[in-house]
């Protein structure tokens, strides 16, 4: 996507063949900066510190730092040392152990010298496939929309669609596209009229800050909301559809997400709203079946509670406190939709009922 005027990927090679450029999310929308990744610790860093977020970019940043750790030292120890420093660093999102596992098992049975190169192809191709799946999650999704849209009764038909959207699943959280914005952006570039209610999505505020300035770069309409705000939007009939991301999908379609996803669907179920999750193959967890009580949820600083981060009336970026000194604090990072409250999923390779028999017809493991 283009900021600027200037076509962006999150993540890219460095021209030196060795190193990984990234955009630094930590300052966004106030600053726009990238990032150099010259090391495996900087990788796994770059992950833990949300540099990097979202889960399919986490799980390419994870396959690039196996590269970086096999251009430094290509044995076996230095990969499997390699792999734990990685996988530990953000625990939800399937994607990571997906896209590291990939470039191990593909890397382990080559000789030494030929892992970094063969890590390096992996890589930039987990990349390339996150593209083209986010693409097609988009061209599914705009059918869904354009179907909703007509759907909707005579007096509504001039009106905005108004779809509402929770974090950034937006391409800032992938390569390029998004997943749940990718049909935002396939529709609007179609001439749909879309306005995207944003959940501000405490408590790092992804939304207002990572959304609202995706958005806000293509052009699209949108208005950011307090998180509590989307259940009495939808009870006055100002949302058409939820659409959010998922960090991990299990194999009966429950879908963990950020913190506060829950409670749009519950809101979206009550009032008749279908919620739809976006998802491309690498966040799905075959093994797993029920997402309440096996999706490992990450705790994060309670510090992101108690204090929160923006620009200061001089132009600065600043932390300040919000809560008393000496209150405690909890910041589970994500939360568990069960399949139940979820429309359909909407995927690379189509849309489909959340469910088992569902998403094994998808793709082809019946
Ligand atoms: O903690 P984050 O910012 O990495 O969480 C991101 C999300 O929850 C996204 O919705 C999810 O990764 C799906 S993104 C394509």
């Amino acid at each position: 996507m283009k900021i600027d005027g200037k076509a962006w990927r999150t993540i890219w090679l460095e021209p030196d063949g060795r190193s990984v450029g990234v955009i630094d999310q930590t300052l966004l929308p106030h600053r726009f900066t990238t990032r150099t990744l010259g090391s495996c610790a900087e990788a796994a860093e770059a992950i833990a510190t949300m540099v990097v977020r979202g889960a399919p970019l986490i799980g390419v940043t994870g396959a690039y730092g196996l590269m970086l750790a096999l251009q430094v030292d290509p044995s076996d120890a230095s990969l499997a040392a390699a792999f734990e420093q990685l996988n530990a660093t953000r625990p939800t999102a399937v994607n990571l152990r997906w896209a590291l596992e990939r470039v191990r098992d593909r890397v382990l049975p080559l000789p030494p010298a030929e892992r970094a190169a063969a890590a390096q192809a992996d890589a930039g191709a987990i990349a390339e496939e996150d593209v083209a799946m986010c693409e097609a999650i988009g061209e599914h999704g705009l059918q869904v929309f354009q179907g909703l849209a007509a759907a909707r009764p005579a007096e509504r038909q001039g009106q905005p669609f108004q779809v509402l959207t929770h974090c950034n699943a937006g391409w800032l959280a992938t390569v390029d596209w998004g997943t749940a914005l990718a049909p935002i952006y396939k529709a609007h570039r179609a001439g749909l009229n879309i306005h995207v209610w944003v959940d501000e999505t405490r408590p790092r505020n992804q939304g207002a800050s990572l959304t609202a300035y995706e958005l806000g770069r293509e052009g699209v309409p949108h208005t950011v909301i307090v998180d509590n705000a989307g259940g009495h939007l939808m009870q006055h009939g100002q949302v058409d559809a939820v659409i959010v991301g998922t960090d991990r999908t299990t194999r009966r379609g429950d879908v963990c997400n950020k913190i506060g996803t829950y409670l749009k669907a519950l809101a979206a179920h009550d009032n008749g709203v279908p919620f739809y999750v976006a998802l491309p193959a690498s966040t799905i967890d075959w093994s797993l079946d029920d997402g309440v009580a096996e999706i490992p949820i990450e705790a994060r600083s309670a510090a992101e509670v108690t204090h929160i981060q923006g620009r200061g009336a001089d132009g600065q970026v600043v932390v300040v406190q919000l809560s008393p000194d000496g209150s405690p604090a909890f910041n589970p990072g994500f939360d568990v939709t069960p399949a139940r409250l979820v429309t359909a999923l909407i995927t690379e390779q189509g849309v489909t009922p959340a469910t088992e028999a569902g998403l094994r017809g998808l793709y082809g493991r019946g």
